[in-house]
């Protein structure tokens, strides 16, 4: 792990967090805990100063597009380019049974159009056999949509981004106009932030087949964790979902390429839709009752 330089976004608390410092633990010898407020991301870096770790600090906002310029431009500057990069930093939907446009647009622009911002600025400096980790979700399988037109446009060998960027239009012309067809989806909860997810997933898969230089992109599911996204209801604590964002990042042989993980680093057929991984509203409500 040694000379390695790894960025985590949105690691001031959360997942993020906890793979700042297993990635610490792990011995790479760059890790930036980056966050959009500065002085959270501070107080998260002192924190794990205490605990022995020593991250580099960087205020990255992900959906600015002139903050992950000059971020970028930091990276080349000091260190030339990148190793690891996990795109950590999301958002949920604020009612998990309310879709308004505004909301949507929101976590539309940080959990895809940030990782289109990041593509451009930052994917060029990563070096050879470099690990790109995206962190979507049971939300992000494909499962999660019934609209036949877009599954089989989003399986497809020859997917593209504009296919994405349409699936991702689509959604969000749709909830604009009123005609959202909530049948198109698994359930009618969280709706934009499964097709956020779902449009990461698919995404990782155009990345991969056009990077080359050996380098890997890959998505997973954290698992269901303690975080206060999920105001504290989980099956997994933070420092136990960044066990398979590290095992990916370190460990997973270079030749895994553009697959999907689960929680417990198995990998999942992103395409199989008859696999039915997408999270039960039901259970995770009752989890939120019971606390
Ligand atoms: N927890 C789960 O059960 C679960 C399940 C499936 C997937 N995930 C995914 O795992 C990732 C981490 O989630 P989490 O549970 O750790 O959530 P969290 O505790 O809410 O942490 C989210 C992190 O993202 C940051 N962030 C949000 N918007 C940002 C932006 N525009 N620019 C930069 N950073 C931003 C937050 O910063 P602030 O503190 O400034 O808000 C925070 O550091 C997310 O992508 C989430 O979708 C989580």
């Amino acid at each position: 792990m040694a000379g390695k330089i790894a960025v985590v976004t949105g690691s001031n608390k959360g997942i993020g967090y906890a793979i700042v410092k297993e990635l610490c633990k792990r011995g790479v010898s760059v890790v930036y805990l980056t966050a959009r407020d500065i002085q959270r991301g501070q107080k998260a870096v002192e924190e794990l100063k205490k605990e022995g770790y020593s991250p580099s600090f960087y205020q990255l906002e992900v959906n600015n597009e002139d903050n992950v310029k000059s971020f970028a431009k930091h990276l080349k500057k000091t260190h030339g380019g990148l190793d690891i990069l996990i795109n950590n930093a999301g958002v949920i939907v604020k009612d998990f049974r309310e879709t308004t446009y505004e909301d949507s647009v929101h976590v539309l622009d940080i959990n895809y159009k940030a990782i289109l911002t990041i593509e451009k600025y930052i994917y060029p400096l990563l070096k050879n056999n470099a690990r790109v980790i995206n962190v979507s979700s049971d939300c992000g399988h494909i499962s999660n949509i019934n609209n036949k037109y877009w599954i089989e446009r989003l399986t497809k060998d020859d997917l593209g981004q504009e296919d994405v960027d349409d699936f991702v239009e689509w959604f969000l012309d749709s909830v604009k106009n009123g005609t959202i067809n909530y049948n198109d989806f698994a359930e009618n909860t969280l709706v934009a932030y499964r097709v956020s997810k779902v449009a990461l997933c698919a995404l990782s898969k155009v990345q991969q087949k056009q990077i080359g230089r050996n380098i890997s992109i890959n998505s997973l599911h954290p698992g269901f964790v303690k975080t206060s996204m999920t105001k504290g209801a989980g099956y997994l604590t933070m420092d136990e979902a960044a066990q398979t964002p590290a095992y990916l990042a370190l460990d997973v042989d270079q030749t895994v390429k553009g697959k999907y993980f689960w929680f417990d680093k198995t990998e999942k057929d992103w395409q199989n839709y008859d696999l039915k991984l997408y999270p039960k509203l039901a259970m995770i409500e009752n989890e939120l009752k019971s606390m």
